[in-house]
């Protein structure tokens, strides 16, 4: 068994054409542009309209853009672990779909519900692969298609969220990559945010479609207020146990749910904004799919031996950091 740690070596990503404005659902719900972006720093989303397709579709293209800039053949591929909220089955899993159509022949791979927090649960479970010595390259993916489940009717929720996918490869590093993570998890009980039905408690059925309860629900001040402790937290535990300070970090990576959230890790933290990734104005929140996004714009930005912390907040409720030193 080797103790190598695991790095990034290819970041891809899909983002669908359509772009969701704040005009455009100025014209479906009570809202504005004004109100949209100066409550989360969201001007525009994507939204994969074609009803063939959905989150493999999305998965599958971000991964066959991370191997190819991985320089590895899908084949090559041991696991495969997918992030997702919005799978296309129950089951089989998404990742089960794209092993086929990547052409991962010998690799196995399931999905992962974390929500928001989904990705970085999957990076460091790819991670704890490689660092076992049981797999040698891992595709991890954060894929979501958010307008299958948001309620167009619902003003608090519908302007949040927009469809992507981003993918990247974990290979054995000789130095740096994935160092520390922390997650934590508090299940949610009292439902600040989830989807009613669809699961085995409420199988779908006439009333769970009439009452619109197979679309995500969302309390959103409650949500603020933990996503903003919690992000926050995390991020100072993994820094704190690792040593780090503020100058000592080069980028943060937050997910992206609101940029008032983000503004606010980042003052706890001690990191000037413009060490701060965000693209949440362009893309909104894509769930599982929002911090490979953010690496994948910054990819030209980053040089080895930058310090990155990485770090999310979301339903279950679930949030987490992840430490890593890049090196490509
Ligand atoms: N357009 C216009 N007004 C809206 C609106 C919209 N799209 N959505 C809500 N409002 C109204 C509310 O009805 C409320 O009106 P009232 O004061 O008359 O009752 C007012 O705006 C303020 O609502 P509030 O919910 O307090 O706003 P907020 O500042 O908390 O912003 C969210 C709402 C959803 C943007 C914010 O709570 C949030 O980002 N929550 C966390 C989201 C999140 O992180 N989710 C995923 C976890 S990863």
């Amino acid at each position: 068994m080797s103790l190598k740690r695991a790095k990034i070596t290819g970041v891809g990503r899909y983002v669908p054409e359509y772009v969701l404005t704040n005009a455009e659902l100025e014209t479906l719900v009570d809202t504005n542009d004004e109100w949209i972006r100066s409550r989360t720093g969201i001007s525009e989303r994507r939204i994969l309209k074609d009803p063939e397709k959905a989150t493999a579709f999305m998965a599958e293209k971000a991964s066959r853009e991370a191997l190819e800039e991985a320089g590895v053949d899908a084949s090559e591929i041991d696991a495969i672990v997918i992030a997702t909220v919005t799978p296309d089955y129950i089951f089989p899993a998404t990742a089960a779909l794209v092993q086929k159509r990547i052409g991962a022949t010998k690799a196995y791979g399931f999905d992962l519900s974390a929500a928001c927090s989904g990705f970085l649960y999957a990076l460091s479970t790819g991670g704890m692969m490689i660092e076992s010595g049981r797999a040698k390259k891992v595709l991890v993916v954060g894929a979501d298609k958010m307008s299958a489940i948001v309620d167009y009717t619902d003003r608090t929720t519908c302007i949040l969220f927009g469809d992507a996918a981003g993918a990247v490869v974990l290979e054995e590093a000789d130095s740096g990559g994935l160092i520390d993570f922390v997650h934590h998890t508090e299940g949610d009980e009292d439902c600040m945010l989830y989807q009613p039905a669809g699961g085995s408690l409420r199988p779908a059925s006439i009333e769970t479609v009439q009452n619109r309860m197979h679309s995500l629900r969302q309390d959103g001040r409650s949500v603020f207020k933990k996503a903003t402790e919690g992000m926050a937290d995390v991020s100072l535990e993994i820094m704190e146990r690792n040593n780090l300070k503020g100058d000592d970090v080069a980028w943060l990576v937050p997910h992206q749910a609101n940029l008032r959230i983000i503004n606010a890790t980042a003052r706890r933290v001690g990191l000037s904004t413009d060490k701060v990734m965000v693209n949440i104005d362009k893309y909104g929140n894509t769930t599982a799919a929002t911090i490979p996004l953010c690496l994948y714009d910054w990819k030209d930005k980053l040089k080895n031996g930058d310090k990155l912390i990485l770090s999310a907040f979301g339903g279950g409720l679930t949030w987490g950091a992840v430490y890593l030193e890049w090196n490509k």
